[in-house]
């Protein structure tokens, strides 16, 4: 008989006062667990473009090139810990919209692929007519990346992964499921597989923070887990309220203007962290571009000091006495032709997400990497030109 698990909400939340010390005892943890995402953040972000930085000046045959690209590696595995701890900190989904399953399956199928190995089949069933539901898309992604990755652990090789996408019409609800072929999940394992950093696998091997990421962000989108297993198949079934508002186009199919600078684009750098600062400006500089940089203050004087132009502001969005979108609205009192990129650690932060889908100002992630950057900086500074 398949064993059967169904999960609405997390485990400890009871009733009464031991709900609300629950509740407490999260919210401390989340802020906390935040405070520490964000720093490790800025330091990876200083970690990952000096080790591009290092690796454009190191030769193909160089002995140190493997041990730097292991730092790159190791550093990589440590942005997604803290974008997985974020993601089990956040509480309000980031821009939920009406959205297709099917539709962000198939643009994210490429990343799914790249998930599991050659030798294990993956197969996408996708119902094309699904009604939408309210969900955020990068949730969507990392729910459905957190089941493979799993999935193509439990298989050997040989196995087989499945991704469908239905509509249960009885109950209005539309669900993602993934199949594998792989060798169960035990009682022991099934009781405990949700809670924060549990895993049976080698250390280095896994955090444990798959399952909770998924379950927080399904409990916050009002959705339901089902797990069925037996050796040889187990399926996680996550379903969703289905909505009736129409789907809105995804904005990463809109054609951005690519700008390749014919006279380089004057930039100020307005972050507190000195090293993120120090980075930032070295990539900008090394890029071709000419910069100038402080935090808020200092950003301030210099703007105000400057008689020619400033054509972009690149700024962080939580810095003290001064957040980034009100140094860039000052900067533009005075250079109204600047557009802005904003920096953020913190886009679970709902004001960060509203305050860039209200101005139109695009936001760079932390940790970010050099192409990432000039990337973003390139597409703004298009846009200012369109
Ligand atoms: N499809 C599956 N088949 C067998 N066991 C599974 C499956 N999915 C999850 N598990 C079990 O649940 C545990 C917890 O999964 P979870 O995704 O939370 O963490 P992890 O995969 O160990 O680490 P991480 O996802 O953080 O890299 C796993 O270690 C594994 O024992
Ligand atoms: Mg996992």
């Amino acid at each position: 008989m398949p064993i059967q698990c169904h999960v609405t909400r997390p485990p400890g939340t009871h009733g009464g006062d031991e709900r609300l010390t629950d509740q407490l005892k999260t919210e401390a943890i989340a802020r906390l667990a935040g405070g520490v995402a964000h720093d490790f953040n800025n330091l990876l972000t200083v970690i990952l473009c000096y080790v591009q930085l290092a690796l454009d000046g190191i030769g193909p045959e160089d002995a140190v090139r493997a041990d730097v690209l292991e730092i790159k590696n190791a550093a990589e595995s440590a942005a997604r810990v803290a974008s997985q701890l974020l993601a089990v900190c956040r509480r309000e989904p980031e821009a939920p919209a009406p959205l297709d399953l099917t539709g962000v399956i198939q643009d994210a199928s490429d990343i799914v692929r790249r998930v599991v190995s050659e030798d294990i089949a993956l197969e996408f069933d996708l119902d094309g007519h699904l009604p939408p539901v309210e969900a955020d898309r990068g949730q969507v992604e990392r729910i459905v990346i957190n089941l493979v990755a799993n999935a193509r652990d439990a298989v050997s090789s040989g196995g087989r992964i499945s991704v469908a996408t239905g509509h249960d019409a009885d109950e209005n609800r539309v669900f993602i499921r993934v199949t594998d072929t792989g060798y169960g999940i035990a009682d022991e394992v099934r009781e405990r597989m949700f809670e924060p950093y549990f895993t049976t696998k080698a250390p280095g091997k896994g955090t444990g923070l798959g399952l909770a990421t998924v379950q927080a962000i399904t409990v916050q989108l009002g959705g339901t887990i089902d797990v069925e297993t037996i050796a040889g198949r187990t399926a996680f079934t996550v379903s969703f309220p289905a909505c009736s508002a129409p789907v809105r186009a995804h904005p990463a199919h809109r054609q951005i203007a690519r700008h390749r600078a014919a006279t380089p684009a004057r930039i100020l750098v307005v972050e507190d962290d000195p090293l993120v600062r120090k980075v930032t400006v070295e990539v900008l500089e090394e890029a071709g571009f000419e910069v100038i940089h402080g935090e808020p203050g200092e950003a301030l004087a210099q703007a105000d000091a400057l008689s020619a132009s400033i054509d972009l502001i690149v700024a962080d969005v939580v810095m003290p006495g001064m957040s980034g979108p009100e140094v860039v609205s000052r900067v533009q009192r005075k250079h109204p032709g600047a557009v802005a990129v904003l920096m953020s650690g913190h886009l679970e932060h709902p004001s960060v997400a509203d305050d860039s889908a209200r101005t139109g100002t695009p936001v760079l992630l932390k940790p970010f990497k050099r192409e990432g950057l000039i990337d973003r900086v390139r597409a703004a500074l298009g846009q200012r030109a369109a």
